[in-house]
């Protein structure tokens, strides 16, 4: 493996499980919404793609998308859980999740053991989802804290909004792939050190971490999504 990127083919879980205490800097982390669908049918679906993309064929598929809003939020917190183990004292956190899981997502991450201290906001700008009559859906959010003590008292003041195009800095590579220089401002917040995504998708969260010059380990279930995200860490490195 180089030495500047890590990413396993795996399920986050086991792999978290296996990991040694207090080895990471900061969690930087696109998990799966289970969102999407307004209707159990919609939510349910087999295909992510189908829920969040009016072109179904055009990314791989990929699963863990389909969890009630109850279940959503146990099996978040069973995953910060273990984030947060591995995590160093003072390490930043950082979780995307949508309007609909919010809640549940702000829960989950106090649950786990995270100190919960705001949302940062996505304005994905004009070019998303109109709705006459009402409002754009336009924004989503990171919900963001620290394993106990935030690391530093120190450095610029960063906004607290960030406005990023879904395809600011290159084509998305995956249905809810994130745009890199959004991840790049988040990175912002964190220490030097190794930054960990156990939900990597196509690597944007690496990318912009090895742009920063720090190091990054990711874990990736779906091998489509693990492969894109190699061939792209590797072309960053
Ligand atoms: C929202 S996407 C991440 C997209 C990423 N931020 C990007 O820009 O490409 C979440 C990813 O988590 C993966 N995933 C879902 N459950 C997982 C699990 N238990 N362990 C590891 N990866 C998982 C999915 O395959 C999906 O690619």
């Amino acid at each position: 493996m180089p030495m500047k990127w890590q990413l396993h083919n795996v399920d986050a879980i086991p792999w978290l499980i296996d990991q040694s205490s207090d080895d990471y800097d900061a969690l930087v982390t696109d998990p799966p919404y289970s969102s999407g669908g307004l209707h159990a049918g919609a939510r349910t679906s087999d295909s992510a793609n189908a829920k969040y993309i009016n072109d179904p064929g055009k990314y791989p598929e990929f699963t863990g998308e389909n969890r009630d809003q109850f279940s959503h939020m146990q099996w978040s917190t069973l995953w910060l859980t273990h984030a947060h183990r591995v995590l160093r004292a003072g390490a930043p956190v950082m979780v995307f999740t949508d309007w609909r899981q919010l809640p549940v997502m702000t829960s989950a991450l106090q649950a786990a053991g995270f100190t919960w201290r705001g949302i940062v906001v996505w304005d994905k700008t004009e070019g998303v989802r109109p709705q006459k009559g009402r409002f754009r859906q336009q924004s989503e959010f990171v919900i963001w804290g620290s394993k106990g003590k935030w690391h530093s008292s120190d450095g610029p003041v960063l906004p607290g909004v960030f406005r990023h195009s879904v395809t600011a800095g290159g084509p998305k590579m995956h249905t809810t792939g994130k745009p890199v220089p959004l991840m790049s401002d988040l990175i912002k917040a964190c220490p030097s050190g190794t930054i960990l995504d156990p939900f990597a998708g196509s690597g944007s969260t690496g990318l912009a971490a090895i742009r920063s010059g720090r190091f990054f380990v990711g874990c990736e279930r779906e091998e489509a999504y693990f492969n894109i995200a190699c061939e792209r860490l590797s072309n960053t490195a």
